[in-house]
């Protein structure tokens, strides 16, 4: 891993702002022009009180801010709760862990003491991505939405096409940039067909070079239907939240081991795209740990890998621009570095998760591995608990 790719990901604490719930109705979502935070300033018995009004302003897709860490950490709490309800259907029969409030295995290394790695190619759809897909969608269908769009790499629209088929709404529109891979697209056709045979609209429309074009396109469209919701890959407090969930359940997974052991630090290690995912696991793993008084000399580490070129044919599953910033928010303020991961490294990585785990996974999430043989912080020890987060197993090489 090159020097001087290395980002500096811990910035200056953000000002998170108080948020209680997301609007409602599509009709509050169109009226409402309000600036991000309305706060209120009431004197009260000769005291001044401060109102925090819900975030109101709509972008489209969502509140435009995601609220306090502790508002995120909630809805994780929330998030958490529907998936476990629906365990059944989300995680992939046979796999399913035996430990309460888990959706997928924490496996242990083969080879390495006090390596782990969080299987979530053993969800439903072979990805983390139908955890954020499946709270969004409730929450937005809960919220009066009938009709959704949504763009994606692949395996988010497996996710929301799972969630469809388990919630059921109108109708579902899906677009995948021209360069999505032949398997991820044969699942999606498939699921599509299933879709409809239940008498659910569901689309697919293939546009733009990349998944940057794509998304910019499917952005344009969703502003001529302002009635349909905007299903964000990883720019969404509900998707983030439902990502989340993986930091909660770590959190549940590894407290038989630190009770046992004398362990002084957790790293975790994720492909990044646009962030979702690490956004959501650093703030479930983190508030919870930091809630729990037995665990307060507790360090935590997360390092989140980015693609050095935005072109790799590895890294199909990452292959976004830019980390939106009420991710990167969230990011740095868990301390969450980024670095960049050639198509070497990500390979080297693969092989490594490879050997260990028996099994073809994603590129992007073997590549997890690389920084566990290259960077010291990500090196298991007697002290130290090393989490890869294996994010997919779609591949067309899976
Ligand atoms: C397998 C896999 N890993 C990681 C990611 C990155 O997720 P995020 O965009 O939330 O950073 C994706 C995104 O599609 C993915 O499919």
């Amino acid at each position: 891993m090159g020097v001087g790719k290395l980002t500096p990901g811990v910035g200056p604490r953000s000002p998170f702002i108080i948020q209680k719930q997301p609007v409602k109705s599509q009709q509050n979502r169109k009226k409402i022009d309000s600036p991000d935070v309305l706060m209120s300033q009431t004197p009260r018995f000769g005291q001044k009180t401060y109102f925090y009004k819900p975030l109101l302003k709509f972008a489209g897709n969502g509140p435009s801010k995601y609220g306090s860490p502790q508002a995120v950490f909630q809805t994780i709490g929330e998030a958490s709760q529907f998936i476990e309800a629906h365990r059944q259907s989300l995680g992939l029969p046979g796999a399913l862990p035996s430990q309460q409030n888990a959706l997928t295995p924490l496996e242990l290394s083969c080879s390495t003491s006090n390596l782990f790695y969080k299987r979530e190619d053993l969800t439903a759809t072979h990805a983390y991505k139908v955890r954020g897909a499946f709270f969004c969608m409730t929450k937005a269908l809960a919220a009066g939405y009938k009709d959704f769009l949504t763009v994606s790499t692949g395996n988010h629209a497996l996710g929301v096409l799972k969630a469809a088929e388990i919630l059921h709404p109108h109708q579902v529109q899906i677009v995948v940039p021209e360069d999505t891979q032949a398997r991820k697209l044969e699942k999606i056709t498939a699921q599509i067909e299933k879709l409809q045979g239940m008498r659910i609209q569901a689309s697919l429309v293939r546009h733009g070079k990349n998944f940057d074009e794509a998304k910019q396109w499917a952005l344009t469209q969703s502003k001529t239907a302002p009635e349909e919701y905007f299903l964000d890959p990883y720019n969404d407090p509900w998707v983030v939240a439902g990502q989340g969930t993986i930091g909660l359940e770590l959190y549940h997974q590894l407290q038989p081991i630190l009770k046992e052991q004398a362990i002084q630090e957790i790293t975790v290690i994720a492909p990044v795209g646009g962030g979702g995912l690490l956004s959501g696991l650093s703030t479930g793993l983190s508030m919870a740990v930091h809630q729990d008084p037995s665990l307060k000399d507790l360090k935590l580490h997360f390092l989140g890998l980015k693609l050095a070129n935005l072109n790799s044919p590895l890294g199909d599953a990452i292959r976004v621009g830019q980390i939106p910033p009420e991710n990167q928010q969230l990011l740095d303020h868990f301390g969450a570095k980024i670095q960049k991961i050639s198509d070497d490294e990500i390979q080297e990585g693969y092989q490594g998760a490879f050997q260990d785990l028996k099994t073809p996974v994603e590129y992007a999430s073997g590549a997890t591995h690389f920084p566990v043989e290259h960077v010291a912080f990500c090196q298991p020890s007697p002290q130290r608990l090393v989490v890869c987060i294996i994010s997919g197993g779609n591949a067309s090489h899976t």
